[in-house]
């Protein structure tokens, strides 16, 4: 739950410093989990700059959200170490099994899937990150059970 205040804090706390925008996002995104509609109109006018300006800055950044995520955030590491692990057989695999892609949320609103570019994992290699938990060794199988576990 948000408020305009809540988000005029953030902005008026950060707004002074040069290049405010990405630290505001970062703040807002922080405290709220994603940046809605209404914040992008204060951060505009706050910093004198268009809505379209804004907009453009946060789907540039595909980690900024304009909408809450699902109940669990699912990230898969693409970085090199995990890749030479056989991630992208992994990603293929659970895009398909959760029916998204990489920015997308399932339809249950359980899942929002994310690519990231090492969780500091990769002696255990491919790695995932499911909220709170890295994991690592990741394998179809296990995948599968986790998300029955997780979703029953
Ligand atoms: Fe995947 Fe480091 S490359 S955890």
């Amino acid at each position: 739950e948000w408020n305009e205040d809540s988000i005029r804090q953030e902005v008026n706390a950060l707004r002074h410093k040069p290049g405010a925008l990405l630290p505001i996002l970062h703040a807002i995104q922080d405290r709220i989990g994603y940046i809605p509609e209404g914040a992008v109109a204060v951060i505009a006018e706050a910093l004198q700059q268009t809505r379209a300006e804004i907009h453009g800055v946060i789907s540039f950044y595909h980690h900024f959200r304009t909408r809450p995520a699902g109940t669990h955030v699912l990230q898969i590491c693409r970085a090199e170490a995990c890749q030479s692990m056989g991630c992208r057989a992994l990603e293929s695999h659970i895009q398909q099994r959760l029916g998204i892609g990489f920015h997308q949320t399932t339809h249950d609103r359980e899942f929002t899937l994310e690519p990231v570019y090492c969780l500091g994992n990769c002696a255990c290699a491919p790695s995932i990150r499911l909220d709170d938990r890295i994991l690592g060794r990741m394998t179809p199988e296990k995948f599968d059970l986790l998300a029955e576990q997780l979703t029953t």
